[in-house]
């Protein structure tokens, strides 16, 4: 009789992280020596084989120009464009394909709606409510439109775990509040926020809500109808997509009555030197040519992790995480900064007596990559008073036993500081 696999009785519906593995060619490299652990996830992940034979397919066989030729290619490559929109609406089920447009990134969706909708529709005493979980990236571009309207930004502040608190959130409501911005997951912390009650509150008020999904779209189910937000922005390059694409989901009615951010060719109808119709969304936010070949490599790679399932993909990391936060706590001299109950991916830790950066270095000595900064998130090192942290961050494709050698590394620099 053969023995009985009991891992796998209790959990059949296992990622299999092996196999997964041999989709990445990347993580067989070795760094100084020693083979690479990937723990800077947060920052942009790693591209499977599917995704790299998607763009090498595109730019050996499909490349022209789209929306401007009758020829093959120009025709494929315009085709390609707009199935792997309607990939990505399907992934997030957005209701209609004219409501995900193409951005560059997570940065330029929020800049979109900050210019689009805030300049149009903030006036002076307005209030826009932002947690302090932001990237900056939630926060820049909401100070500029502030600043020139006349708008105040008010602020969710975070408990000592880097929760927001429902109540704070509600109590900042005024009849002046406009917009809410929050980020679904920090990426400095991992906080998921409690985004759906956050959106289902506003919406009494008549408040459009603006979700930064960066850190949330790699490793949760998001079903943005779901949610019922009104924006949603992400960038493909932490989705297993290549930099210089990424999506930002609008409600259509909503779309239809913002101002262009860019203007220029193919976001028009018709143009003349007295007046310009602009065309229909999404196109009329897709000024220039666009980011053709990353677009169809996004919808490779959403194809892609829907065909792991994104529930497997977060079991998955919910037990590296657990494990990570295990042996981490069980680290003299080793503080987890962030400890909310809802997390996602993120480790951020500080090593008693040694800067992150010197942490940092380290552990790539070890050929161990984590994040060492502010991580772009200045507000919540404020709350913390702190310059800075270590962070690793998780993706499907890491182990348990990569968790094992970040640990081992940290217990390294510990015995050169010690
Ligand atoms: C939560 C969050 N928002 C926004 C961004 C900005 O993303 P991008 O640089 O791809 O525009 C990031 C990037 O790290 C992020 O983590």
């Amino acid at each position: 009789m053969t023995a009985i696999d009991t891992a796998a009785l209790k959990n059949p519906d296992a990622l299999d992280v092996k196999r997964v593995r041999t989709d990445f060619p990347i993580l067989d490299l070795e760094v100084n020596g020693k083979p690479l652990v990937f723990l800077d996830n947060a920052a942009s992940s790693q591209m499977p084989q599917p995704v790299l034979d998607r763009i090498v397919q595109y730019q050996t066989a499909e490349h022209a120009n789209i929306h401007r030729a009758v020829h093959y290619l120009s025709e494929k490559a315009t085709a390609e464009y707009e199935a792997a929109r309607r990939r990505i609406q399907r992934f997030i089920n957005a209701r209609e394909e004219r409501e995900v447009i193409y951005t560059s990134g997570t940065t330029d969706g929020i800049n979109l709606v900050a210019h689009g909708f805030g300049r149009k529709f903030l006036g002076e005493g307005d209030e826009i409510i932002l947690t302090t979980l932001e990237h900056h990236s939630n926060i820049v571009p909401w100070q500029m439109v502030a600043q020139e309207k006349g708008a105040k930004i008010r602020v969710v502040p975070i408990n000592d775990r880097g929760e927001v608190d429902l109540d704070d959130y509600r109590g900042l409501f005024t009849e002046r509040t406009k917009l809410v911005g929050v980020t679904h997951v920090s990426n400095a912390l991992g906080t998921i926020n409690p985004v759906k009650e956050m959106i289902a509150f506003a919406h009494e008020r008549g408040v459009p809500v603006l979700v930064d999904g960066a850190q949330a779209v790699p490793h949760l189910d998001v079903d943005v109808r779901d949610l019922d937000c009104d924006f949603y922005a992400f960038s493909g390059h932490k989705l297993c997509g290549p930099t210089g694409i990424g999506i930002l989901y609008g409600k259509a009615a909503l779309l239809e009555n913002m101002q262009p951010f860019k203007g220029g060719g193919d976001m028009i109808l018709s143009v003349t030197f007295e007046k310009t119709t602009y065309n229909t969304i999404p196109h009329k936010f897709e000024a220039g040519t666009p980011p053709i070949m990353p677009a169809i490599a996004l919808g490779a790679a959403v194809d892609y992790l829907g065909s792991i399932g994104m529930d497997r993909i977060s079991a998955h990391e919910t037990d590296l995480l657990d494990y990570a936060t295990q042996c981490v706590n069980r680290m003299p001299g080793v503080r987890i900064i962030g400890t909310a109950e809802r997390k996602a991916a993120v480790l951020s830790f500080a090593v008693e007596g040694v800067h992150p950066h010197d942490v940092g270095t380290l552990l790539n000595e070890e050929g161990v990559a984590i994040r060492t900064g502010h991580h772009c998130a200045q507000p919540v090192m404020q709350r913390f008073k702190l310059a800075a942290t270590c962070r690793a961050s998780f993706a499907f494709y890491n182990t348990m036993e990569e968790v094992d050698a970040l640990v081992a590394a940290i217990r390294k620099v510990q015995k050169v500081f010690g």
